[in-house]
């Protein structure tokens, strides 16, 4: 299974826009996918009982998600220069090494700034290999990223969609 962490609880983000544009990308290729929004996460994961997060109702479906998913891609925005501090409680939450180990992720970094969330997604890279995570080499950087819809709420920048195609195809591969 194929998950896709849209990796802030920010409502109406651009991120849960990307994931939602990555999902259908990976549709048109054959590839089923789920989203998980990181603001659908229950209300007292930062209470703490997230260390025994079995004792959090609601947590439960969230980790059989993640331990089923064999790949992940990971839609990560730019807060105060790194991945939100949200991806990193739901990191800590799920179990530990069973939920990542051995498996595969890609990785897109977004931001209203100019440089893409590169030092966010360097740090969550340092992460996932600590995870024993597989990152696919090729990651994504998409910088200005409410310049990157149109009219109708799509992606349409030349460079982007064939940038985003070339990690989608990759990652279907990989
Ligand atoms: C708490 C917070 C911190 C942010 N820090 C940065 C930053 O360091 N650099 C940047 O380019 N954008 C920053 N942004 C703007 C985000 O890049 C912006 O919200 C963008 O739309 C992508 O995130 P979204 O998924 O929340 O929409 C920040 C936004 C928030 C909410």
């Amino acid at each position: 299974m194929t998950t896709i962490i849209a990796s802030t609880n920010r409502p109406e983000s651009y991120t849960l826009k990307v994931a939602e544009y990555y999902k259908q990308c990976l549709f048109n290729l054959g590839v089923s996918s789920e989203i998980l929004s990181l603001a659908n996460l229950p209300e007292k994961i930062i209470h703490p009982a997230m260390y025994e997060s079995q004792k959090i109702e609601d947590w439960q479906p969230i980790q059989t998600l993640i331990t089923g998913t064999r790949k992940f891609i990971f839609v990560v925005p730019e807060y105060n220069g790194s991945f939100p501090g949200i991806l990193k409680v739901f990191i800590d939450a799920c179990e530990f090494p069973s939920s990542f180990k051995g498996k595969k992720a890609a990785l897109v970094g977004l931001s209203t700034g100019k440089y893409g969330n590169i030092r966010g997604i360097d740090h969550l890279t340092g992460i996932c290999h600590y995870m024993n995570l597989e990152v696919m080499s090729l990651k994504l950087h998409i910088p200005n990223i409410h310049k990157e819809f149109d009219e109708n709420g799509e992606l349409f920048k030349e460079d982007t969609l064939k940038f985003t195609k070339q990690q989608i195809e990759k990652f279907v591969e990989f």
